[in-house]
């Protein structure tokens, strides 16, 4: 059986900048407050009027090239802000990509979308379905956030980051594990946008219409913050049993980067110490589906991240849903 095996990442953070002093500048928060509580310095955000297909396609560009070119069998895009809700943005991504008329569909995992996605390219190329898979975790959310709202408009940024997986062997550099994946229904109301699915959308009294309000990102932070420590936690351990590994066996733990606080708490539960540890939350703040590609190229670029080091991937988002995989890091050119 053929396993998914990277062969290119690469990842695009729009230019325009929004720091903590631009926020305290019109709502009521500090730079020390959100640098203390959240780990973030500054974040990047699409320019208005812009999308996650424009982040999603430069994404895609530069993994191909980071393949040193060729095309895809499919195009997977893990989004929870996709263009429109109709039709899909992964057909136009590749549309963009000049990927012809190739499969391409969008994925909904929220922020462990990538997660998802692995195990679903994994899938389609160990069943022959595809050769290559370009999977592209890219987020807008700031186009989702209340921008009047201090607790949740503070932690997020626009970015896109993607893989190009090919069919290769386990045991090569660059083969992803099979994810270790979950979810928690019960918890769906934690982190939700209450409009614009079809629940808000039938017909009905007045009184069952949504608020305006509804229209943005709500999150229970407290409540949140307490899962994801729990749900990466356990999932990380499980996905380095499943690889036969021991917890110091891993070089890098990538988790997604939610919150500082709560990478501290993660790897804290797992005994990493910060020297094994990814992040460039200060930089990007969360970016939702686009966190672990982005983490992954960003990391490789500067040298953080470097090939045969051992990885352990983790992630957490609405849903709830969560996941954990494996893989060792390849000799690949970041695009
Ligand atoms: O990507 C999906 C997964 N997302 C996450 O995992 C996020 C998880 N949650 C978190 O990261 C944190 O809960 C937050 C960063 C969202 C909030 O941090 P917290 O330490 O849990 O703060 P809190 O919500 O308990 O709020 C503490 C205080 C409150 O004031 P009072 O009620 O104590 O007077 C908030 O109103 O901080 C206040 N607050 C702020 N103050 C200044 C909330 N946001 C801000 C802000 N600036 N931006």
């Amino acid at each position: 059986m053929k396993s998914a095996v990277i062969a290119g990442v690469g990842s695009y953070l729009p230019p325009r900048l929004v720091t903590n002093d631009d926020l305290a500048a019109r709502l009521d928060t500090s730079d020390e407050w959100i640098r203390t509580r959240t780990g973030m310095s500054v974040r990047h955000v699409v320019e208005p009027g812009g999308a996650t297909s424009d982040l999603a396609v430069e994404a895609g560009r530069r993994a191909l090239e980071s393949a040193g070119g060729g095309g895809a069998d499919v195009v997977v895009l893990a989004t929870t802000t996709p263009d429109r809700q109709v039709p899909p943005t992964a057909p136009e991504i590749a549309s963009r990509l000049g990927l012809g008329t190739v499969a391409a569909f969008d994925l909904s995992a929220a922020c462990a979308g990538f997660l998802y996605g692995l195990a679903g390219a994994a899938g389609l190329i160990a069943t022959g379905a595809a050769e290559r898979v370009l999977l592209i975790g890219a987020d807008a959310f700031t186009t989702m956030v209340d921008p009047d709202d201090r607790g949740t408009v503070v932690l997020f940024g626009d970015a896109a980051g993607a893989v190009l997986l090919r069919a290769g062997e386990a045991a090569e550099p660059g083969a992803v594990g099979l994810p270790v994946l979950g979810s928690d229904g019960s918890l769906a109301d934690l982190i939700q946008v209450p409009a614009g699915g079809s629940r808000s959308r039938s017909s009905g009294p007045p009184s069952k219409q949504p608020d305006p309000m509804d229209v943005y990102f709500k999150m229970n932070g407290r409540e949140t913050f307490r899962h994801a420590v729990q749900r990466m936690s356990q999932a990380s351990r499980e996905a380095v049993e499943r690889a036969g590994w021991e917890l110091g066996d891993v070089d890098r733990l990538g988790a997604h980067q939610a919150n500082l606080r709560i990478l501290a708490a993660v790897a804290d539960e797992l005994g990493f110490e910060p020297e094994r540890q990814l992040t460039n939350i200060a930089e990007v703040g969360n970016t939702a589906a686009a966190s672990l590609p982005t983490l992954l190229a960003m990391s490789a670029a500067d040298g953080s991240l470097r090939a045969g080091h051992r990885v352990l991937l983790t992630a957490f988002g609405g849903g709830l849903s969560w996941g954990a995989a494996t893989l060792t890091w390849p000799d690949v050119v970041v695009g």
